[in-house]
């Protein structure tokens, strides 16, 4: 068993709620909330007040992902709107340790990510403390990318090392996700799949998330 996140940034915003229940019925575990700055990525999305509107369409966690430079400016005004996790990179943030104590000191569990080309053991030292990995498996910024298969081995690692340490943190995997990756990422060691395109755009929402959420019955070897 895994987690399925549906990324909303492939959503229709006319349609928000009505997709949000397809997705609720159909077995997603959580609603993963796509944050760009237009900095650190090249892209302008969502802020704090998408995730309360999320929040009043659905039950469900939010999972806040902050593709954002210098996220302890923003850290704040994103736990007083309470999404379960709050995920921050580490690509972004000089002073890490400090900006995942402070998600957790308001309440929040804390994620950090890391992009394709950033090895894993550049977070080693918090692996300890976090509650989510977020590999991200394209470079960040849009939907509809495709997965790059060199992630695979950060998955497998991270997965070592997280026995190796007895650390308890999720493995969430972002990117280019769909029935044809899914299996693969999963046997690695994910423990949550986010899914943006191959949910939102298939012709049946529906069906497209119940296929993943099967896949994570199937594959996933943790939650
Ligand atoms: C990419 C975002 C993803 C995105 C994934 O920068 O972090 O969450 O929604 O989209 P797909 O599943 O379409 O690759
Ligand atoms: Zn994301």
């Amino acid at each position: 068993m895994a987690y399925l996140a549906p990324s909303i940034l492939s959503a229709d915003l006319t349609r928000l709620q009505e997709q949000i229940k397809i997705v609720e019925q159909n077995g997603a575990d959580l609603i993963h909330v796509d944050v760009m700055d237009g900095h650190f990525v090249p892209n302008l999305t969502f802020g704090p007040m998408m995730v309360e509107a999320v929040k009043r369409i659905t039950a469900l966690p939010v999972d806040a992902h902050l593709m954002v430079n210098d996220p302890m400016k923003f850290i704040d005004w994103f736990a007083k709107v309470e999404p379960r996790y709050i995920t921050i990179h580490q690509e972004a943030c000089v002073h890490l340790d400090r900006a995942i104590n402070h998600i957790k000191n308001l309440g929040c569990k804390a994620g950090v990510s890391i992009n394709p080309a950033t090895p894993v053991e550049t977070i080693r030292h918090l692996l300890n403390s976090v509650d989510l990995v977020l590999i991200m498996s394209v470079n960040p910024g849009f939907g509809g990318q495709s997965f790059i298969p060199y992630t695979l081995q950060k998955i497998q690692e991270l997965a070592r090392m997280r026995q190796e340490m007895k650390a308890s943190f999720l493995i969430e995997v972002d990117g280019g996700i769909n029935t044809q990756t899914a299996p693969s990422v999963l046997q690695a060691g994910a423990d949550v799949l986010v899914a943006g395109n191959a949910i939102f755009k298939a012709e049946s929402i529906a069906q497209a998330c119940a296929a993943l959420k099967e896949l994570t019955k199937k594959f996933g070897t943790g939650k």
